[in-house]
């Protein structure tokens, strides 16, 4: 009977012919999902112990499933953004790192009350349940086209206990003209025939999420004239995009007329959010 040691030393190793990796960090997490356990249960358990045959089934097939290129998020059900644990199901884009840059620069304004704040494209909830856990008394507010993606992000919202209203929508098209004080997006935003949206990780992701038509573009030529009608004078749009857009969405931003743009880079020094104020 093959135990926890044995378990562990032949998952950690290569696999060769699968396109993905499964460390022996993602080994063990995967581990504590089936066994139920945490990190440090797992490590400190009895490594000789056997391992029961349908755990180990279920264990190994999910290493398989990461070695194949399936996100880790999707295998255990659940993922961290910004110290937020959040349910994540294959409806809704795995947050990402990067995208806590977006969060930073909305939360270099104070939010206070009478303070309205929107995400566009919510996804998982992620970026509006971080605004709203750090700005508890403005009004934060959150769509999505996909019901599915709004399914997940209204659990999150009920699971931590925070007040966001959520509706089902294309973008801003719902919004009260001049009523916002600041929109945050991290819309779909590469270009429909790069290869990267077949390769490992995202042909997992739902394509809506990631396919920003021909030119990469499709959903700031929305969100931006959008974002004219919906923001208060004063009011700021932030959005995340490719690292090679900054220019790109700079000139958008000015040719609508919003001051103050500028771009800022992610952790590992790429230009992934544009903002700007809308001075009415
Ligand atoms: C890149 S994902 C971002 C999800 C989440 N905000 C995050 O950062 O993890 C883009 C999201 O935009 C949504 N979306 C795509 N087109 C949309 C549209 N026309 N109106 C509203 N949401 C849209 C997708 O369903 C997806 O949830």
């Amino acid at each position: 009977m093959t135990t926890v040691r044995g378990f562990l030393a032949q998952a950690a190793r290569p696999a060769p012919g699968f396109p993905g990796r499964c460390p022996i960090q993602e080994v063990w997490t995967l581990g504590c999902h089936i066994l139920q356990c945490s990190l440090a249960q797992l490590l400190a358990s009895d490594a000789a112990e056997p391992l029961h045959p349908e755990d180990e089934a279920r264990w190994r097939e999910l290493v398989l499933r990461r070695h194949n290129g399936e996100p880790l998020a999707y295998l255990v059900g659940h993922t961290e953004f910004w110290s937020l644990p959040l349910k994540i199901t294959p409806d809704v884009l795995v947050p990402r790192p990067e995208t806590e840059i977006l969060v930073e620069r909305a939360l270099s304004q104070t939010l206070a009350r009478g303070d309205r704040c929107i995400d566009a494209g919510t996804g998982s909830g992620a970026i509006a349940l971080a605004l709203k856990k750090e700005s508890p008394d403005a009004f934060v507010a959150a769509c999505d086209r996909s019901p599915k993606a709004l399914a997940v992000a209204r659990a999150n919202a009920r699971t931590l206990g925070l007040e966001v209203a959520f509706w089902a929508g294309s973008w801003l098209d719902a919004i009260e003209a001049h009523s916002c004080t600041l929109i945050a997006a991290n819309p779909p935003y590469i270009e429909s025939a790069d290869p990267c949206l077949d390769g490992d990780g995202l042909r997992y992701e739902p394509r809506d999420a990631l396919d920003g038509g021909t030119d990469g573009l499709t959903a700031f030529a929305a969100l931006i004239p959008g974002a004219v009608r919906a923001l208060r004078p004063g009011g700021r749009l932030l959005v995340e995009h490719g690292y090679t857009q900054g220019p790109q969405l700079r000139m958008l931003f000015k040719q609508a007329d919003f001051g103050d743009v500028a771009t800022h880079n992610d952790y590992a020094g790429h230009p992934r959010v544009t903002e700007g104020i809308w001075h009415g």
